[in-house]
């Protein structure tokens, strides 16, 4: 290993994936461990707050422990230390951030603050050998599903986002609702497979709108009523077969894919920008890289999209620390976390 390289331990504990990631200055990544806590939330069909603030204790310190071994390095050899500071859970947000500044603390490095959602958009950067931005950017994951106007690497502006379910939650909903496990990305993708996507016609909500918004509830309670019946009809439905269910996942994820796919589209041409980079775990989905790489094929536009493993919640993705520490943008040791969406 070269001693004079740089290093970055990244931690990410926004949610529930506990994670630690080893990253140089040209990012490479050296280790990107991933504790998931999946079978610690599956039964209640959602991340439970509380849990995920036990496990994440229990783990990180394991965790940062596997990253820095994977890696090769000691915590001697660090150059800094970031880690995922907003937008999350309260109290998993804390786990990460304590042991980040610990630390810094102790090994007197810099200690950096980075936005998750900062983090998903520059996973689709760290695979480009040159700069991606402008672009417009779609994180689309279990909490958000949002435009933005990405004008440089630290700059990210709004532009459209759900007013109501984000489209991973749909996806963990549907999967509830059709008796799939949890996450229920994967599940309902799996599902899929077999099904007929045109079996119902679900509504493709805001397809058509001049606005850059999305809206997932309808389609839940749609998808609802088709597989569970409506309250308010004499008529039942069908029992819930295997069949069915796949009809069901199948309609489901290609109206979503159909939404996203279409925004998409309008933001690249409203905006007048040529890449779209995405990001976030709905963006491991098959269907939507594949209908993402059409779109994008015959409209002339770049896609850039991260691997799999580095949609879904990981350390890695908090590379972007590089960059603020470039710029300056160390945090002092009374930095908090801050839970809600700031943008
Ligand atoms: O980015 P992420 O790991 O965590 C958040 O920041 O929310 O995203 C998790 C979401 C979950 O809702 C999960 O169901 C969804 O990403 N997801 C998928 C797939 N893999 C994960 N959705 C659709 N297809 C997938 N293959
Ligand atoms: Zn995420």
């Amino acid at each position: 290993m070269n001693q004079s390289e740089e290093y970055l331990l990244a931690i990410e504990s926004s949610c529930d994936e506990t994670a630690a990631a080893v990253i140089t200055r040209d990012m490479r990544i050296l280790s990107n461990v991933v504790s998931s806590q999946t079978r610690l939330h599956e039964k209640f069909g959602g991340v439970v707050p509380e849990i995920a603030s036990r496990a994440h204790l229990e783990r990180i310190l394991p965790v940062i422990d596997d990253a820095l071994k994977q890696a090769q390095i000691t915590l001697d050899q660090l150059t800094a230390v970031a880690v995922a500071t907003e937008p999350g859970l309260v109290g998993s947000l804390l786990i990460g951030l304590t042991a980040a500044k610990t630390l810094a603390l102790t090994l007197e490095i810099p200690l950096i603050a980075v936005n998750h959602i900062e983090g998903h958009l520059f996973a689709c950067q760290m695979q480009e050998d040159h700069p991606l931005f402008p672009a417009i950017g779609l994180v689309v994951s279990g909490g958000h599903t949002n435009l933005y106007h990405c004008s440089e690497t630290l700059q990210f502006d709004l532009i459209g986002a759900t007013i109501d379910d984000a489209a991973g939650e749909a996806f963990d909903k549907v999967a509830k609702i059709l008796g799939l496990t949890y996450p229920g990305g994967p599940s309902i993708q799996k599902a899929a497979v077999q099904g007929n996507p045109k079996a119902f016609p679900f509504p493709r909500t805001f397809i058509k709108d001049p606005e850059l918004r999305f809206s997932f509830s309808g389609l839940k309670t749609a998808v609802l009523y088709e597989a569970l019946g409506n309250p308010g009809a004499k008529k039942q439905p069908p029992p819930l077969t295997e069949d069915r269910i796949a009809d069901l996942a199948a309609s489901f994820q290609a109206t979503v894919v159909d939404v996203l796919v279409a925004k998409c589209h309008q933001a690249l041409t409203q905006y007048d920008y040529s890449t779209l980079c995405v990001g976030g775990g709905v963006a491991a989905n098959a269907l939507l890289r594949e209908r993402l790489e059409a779109m994008t094929t015959q409209s002339g536009f770049h896609l850039s999209i991260a691997p799999p493993d580095l949609c879904t919640d990981n350390a890695a993705m908090a590379a972007i620390a590089w960059h603020h520490l470039d710029q300056g943008r160390i945090a002092s040791l009374d930095l908090d976390v801050k839970p809600g969406l700031v943008r």
